[in-house]
C-alpha cells in the first residue's frame, strides 16, 4: 500500500493508530495486563525527550506471569519445559501452578537473604529452568534482576557487579557448552575479588556435574534454602519501577546498562504475542536463546508466560547436542508452534545438514512459523528455512534497547510478502524514519541513519542504569525528538525497511552484539602492542568475526605469533569466549586519515572483498597494500575467492 490509499488491513489500521493516538492505542493493549491501581496517565510527556508510559499505576509482572495463570484455569498447563539435552537427556516439565510455588518459594529465599523492593540481583547461570525461576523471583519481590551471559568472563561480570551494586548473586556450580564443562565458580570469585562493591550472599544452585566449593558465610546452596524457605506474596510496584537491568555493548569496554519497567513492558510483550507472532494463550512458543541475552528475557522468560503459553529453556545448541536435527526434535516433541532464533543457528543447521534431511525423522506438523533475528538474514538461509520448513520465515529487527520487535511482518495483523533483505515493515508504536546527517529525512530507497520518532512505545528503554545523561547523549542527541538506533539502513516506498549497517564500532558475532572498541581496550593493554585495531570481517556461519592488527613497540624482542597468541588469550579472559576473538595479525602501521583517524571501514571492505575507494584523506595509502597482504595471510581479502 502507498500513502494515501485507503487502510486495507488490520496492521494498517493498527499501525495508523498507535502513530496518531498511542495514548489510546496502549491504553487499550494494557487492558490484557491485570493491575492492582490503574494508571493516571498513561503516557506522560512532561519531560521531553524522556517519556514514561502507565504512569501512577500498580502492578506485579510476575503475578501477570504466573499467578494470574494458575489461579485462572491454568494450573495445569505446561509453564515450562526445561529440556536439556546437554545433561544426558534431561527433561522437566513445570506446570503454571508448580512453577508459582518454586518462583515464591525461591522469591522467599532471596528475602531470606535481606532481598527487598529496589535491591538489585544478579542472576550468572547457565540456561537451567533454576535462572528464569530467579528471574521471576526478583519480580515477585519487585527486586531488579540483572541477568550477565555465562559466555562472559569474570571482568566483564565485574565490571557488571560494580555498577549494578547487588545485594545477592544467583549462580550455579557449572554451565556445560556441549560436552565441556565450564565451572562458574572461578569465574564468579574471580569476578567478585576483581570488583569494588561486594554482594552480602551468593545463591549457588550445586549441579552434579562439578564439584560444590562453596565459600563459608558467603555462598548459600539453592537447594538446602528451597527446603526450609517460607514462599513469598507479590509485593507491589509502580508500573515504573524498574524490572531488569540488561547490559548490553557500547563503543567502549564500559557496557551500557539498559532499564526496562514493568508496566510498559508487560503491556507490549503481552501485545506481541497474539499480533506479531499470532500465538494463542496454551501454544508452545520456543525461543532458542539465552537468558542472558534481551531474547531470552523477552521472549523466553516473560512474554510467554505473560500470554499463558508455554516457554522451553533448552541447554543445547543447535548442532552438536547430538545433531543438526536438535532443533527438530525439541520442536515435534514439545509441540512448538513458534520458533524464534537467530540467523546463524540456522546457518549452523545448514551447514551440517544441507538437505534437511534429518527433519523426515520428526513431526513438524504443529510448526506454524519461525522468526529470526538478532543479526542480518541473508537470502540464502532464508530460502534454506523456508523450503525446509515449509512455514513463514519472518525476519524482524530489534534491539537490546528496544525490548521487542521495531519492525516485523505483524502476522498476527497481516501477513505481507516476505522481501529478503527486509524485515518487512515498521511495527505499530514505531514511527521509524531515515535521516541524513543534518537530520533531514532522505527520499524513500536512499540510505541514511535509522531514527524512531519520540516518544519510543511501551517497553523501550526508559533510561540508563543511573546515567540519565548517558542515555540522552549516546540515543537522543544526535537528532534532537529522535532516538537514534545506531543502524543505518532505508525504507522504501512501500515501507519495507532494510537495515544495512551499524553507524558504531558494534559488530554482530553468531547473534551476539560486540565492540571492537572494547576488544581494541584489551589489546591495548598488551605490553608490547603500541596501537591497534579490530574491525568485523564477514563469516558464512556467524555473521561477522572479529579481527585484530597489532602495531609492536619499537625494540619488542618477542616473536609476533607469541604476541599473537598473548593477545588472543587476553580477549578471552577479560572480555569472555563469546568474543570468539582468535584472529589477529602482526602489521607494520595502520591505515589513517591525515587527522590520525583509523580506517577501519577501509580495512573492512579490503577484508571482504568488496568495493572500496581511497580514502581523501589517507595519509599513506601504501598502508592498505600490506593491510591487504597481511589478512590474505588469514584467508581474507582477495583469498577469499
Ligand atoms: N558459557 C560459556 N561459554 C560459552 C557460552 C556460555 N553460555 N556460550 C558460548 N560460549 C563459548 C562457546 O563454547 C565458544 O567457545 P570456544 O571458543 O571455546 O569454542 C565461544 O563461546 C563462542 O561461542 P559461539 O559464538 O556461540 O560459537 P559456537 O561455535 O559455540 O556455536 C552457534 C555457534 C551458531 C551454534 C551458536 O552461536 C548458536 O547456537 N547460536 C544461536 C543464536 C543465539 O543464541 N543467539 C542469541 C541471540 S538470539
Ligand atoms: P542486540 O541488542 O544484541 O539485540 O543487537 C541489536 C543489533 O542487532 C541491531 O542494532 C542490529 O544491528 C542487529 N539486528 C538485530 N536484528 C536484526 C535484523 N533482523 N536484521 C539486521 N540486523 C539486525
Amino acid at each position: 500500500m502507498t500513502i494515501g490509499d485507503a487502510m486495507s488491513n488490520a496492521y494498517d489500521v493498527a499501525y495508523q493508530r498507535s502513530i496518531e493516538d498511542p495514548e489510546g492505542f496502549w491504553a487499550d493493549a494494557a487492558q490484557e495486563i491485570d493491575w492492582i491501581t490503574p494508571w493516571d496517565k498513561v503516557l506522560d510527556d512532561s519531560n521531553p525527550p524522556f517519556y514514561r508510559w502507565f504512569v501512577g499505576a500498580e502492578c506485579n509482572t510476575c503475578y501477570n506471569a504466573l499467578d494470574r495463570h494458575a489461579d485462572g484455569g491454568r494450573g495445569d498447563q505446561a509453564a515450562l519445559i526445561y529440556d536439556s539435552p546437554v545433561t544426558g537427556d534431561t527433561k522437566r516439565t513445570y506446570t503454571y501452578s508448580e512453577l508459582r510455588y518454586e518462583v515464591a518459594l525461591f522469591a522467599g529465599v532471596l528475602r531470606a537473604q535481606g532481598v527487598e523492593k529496589g535491591d538489585r540481583v544478579i542472576i550468572y547461570m547457565p540456561m537451567v529452568a533454576e535462572a528464569v525461576i530467579a528471574m521471576l523471583a526478583c519480580a515477585r519481590l519487585g527486586a531488579v534482576h540483572s541477568v550477565v551471559f555465562g559466555g562472559f568472563a569474570s571482568n566483564e561480570l565485574a565490571v557488571r557487579i560494580d555498577d549494578a551494586k547487588p545485594k545477592v548473586i544467583v549462580s550455579a556450580t557449572c554451565g556445560i557448552e556441549v560436552n565441556r564443562v565450564i565451572e562458574y565458580m572461578p569465574l564468579l570469585n574471580g569476578a567478585i575479588d576483581m570488583a569494588t562493591h561486594k554482594p552480602e550472599k551468593c545463591v549457588i544452585l550445586a549441579r552434579p556435574q562439578a564439584e560444590v566449593a562453596m565459600k563459608d558465610g558467603r555462598d548459600v546452596d539453592w537447594g538446602g534454602a528451597m527446603a526450609t524457605a517460607e514462599p513469598a506474596e507479590c509485593v507491589i510496584v509502580a508500573a515504573t519501577d524498574p524490572l531488569y537491568i540488561l547490559y548490553t555493548s557500547g563503543t567502549t569496554g564500559q557496557p551500557k546498562g539498559v532499564v526496562r519497567d514493568n508496566g510498559g513492558h508487560m503491556v507490549a510483550l503481552k501485545w506481541s504475542m497474539k499480533n506479531i507472532y499470532d500465538v494463542d494463550p496454551g501454544e508452545a512458543y520456543w525461543a532458542a536463546s539465552d537468558v542472558g541475552w534481551v531474547v531470552g528475557h523477552s521472549y523466553i522468560a516473560y512474554a510467554p508466560l505473560l500470554h499463558g503459553c508455554t516457554t522451553i529453556v533448552y541447554e543445547g545448541k543447535p548442532v552438536g547436542t547430538p545433531d543438526a536435527g536438535a532443533f527438530w526434535r525439541v520442536i515435534s516433541e514439545h509441540n512448538v508452534s513458534c520458533m524464534f532464533t537467530a540467523p546463524t543457528a540456522f546457518r549452523a543447521i545448514k551447514r551440517e545438514d544441507p538437505n534437511g534431511a534429518l527433519l523426515a525423522e520428526y513431526d513438524m506438523s504443529g510448526l506454524k512459523s519461525l522468526f529470526l533475528a538478532g543479526e542480518r538474514l541473508d537470502p540464502d538461509t532464508l530460502h534454506w528455512a523456508e523450503d525446509k520448513l515449509k512455514v513463514p520465515v519472518i525476519d524482524h529487527w530489534w534491539q537490546t534497547e528496544t525490548g521487542w520487535a521495531i519492525a516485523s511482518n505483524c502476522l498476527g495483523l497481516h501477513a505481507f510478502d516476505i522481501r529478503p533483505g527486509s524485515p518487512t515493515k515498521a511495527a505499530p508504536g514505531w514511527d521509524v524514519q531515515v535521516l541524513d546527517d543534518n537530520g533531514q529525512p532522505v527520499p524513500a530507497g536512499d540510505i541514511g541513519a535509522i531514527v524512531v520518532k519520540l516518544p519510543l512505545p511501551p517497553s523501550a528503554l526508559p533510561t540508563l542504569y543511573q546515567r540519565q545523561d548517558l542515555f540522552r547523549e549516546k540515543y537522543l542527541d544526535q537528532f534532537p525528538g529522535y532516538y537514534c538506533t545506531a543502524d543505518a539502513g532505508m525504507i522504501d516506498a512501500d515501507g519495507y525497511i532494510s537495515i544495512m549497517a551499524r553507524t558504531d564500532d558494534i559488530i554482530n558475532v553468531a547473534g551476539h552484539r560486540l565492540s571492537t572498541g572494547g576488544m581494541e581496550e584489551v589489546l591495548a593493554e598488551h605490553v608490547d602492542v603500541a596501537e591497534c585495531a579490530v574491525i568485523g570481517v564477514d563469516d558464512q556461519l556467524k555473521g561477522q568475526l572479529p579481527v585484530g592488527f597489532l602495531v609492536l613497540n619499537a625494540g619488542t624482542t618477542k616473536a609476533g605469533d607469541d604476541i599473537v597468541d598473548e593477545a588472543v588469550q587476553m580477549v578471552r579472559d577479560r572480555i569472555g569466549p563469546v568474543a570468539a576473538f582468535k584472529q589477529a595479525i602482526v602489521v607494520e602501521r595502520l591505515p589513517k586519515t591525515r587527522s590520525g583517524k583509523i580506517l577501519r571501514g577501509t580495512m573492512q571492505a579490503i577484508a571482504d572483498n568488496k568495493e572500496w575507494k581511497m580514502p581523501a584523506t589517507i595519509d599513506d595509502p601504501v598502508i592498505l597494500d600490506e593491510i591487504d597482504a597481511a589478512l590474505q595471510t588469514l584467508g581474507y581479502s582477495d583469498a577469499r575467492s
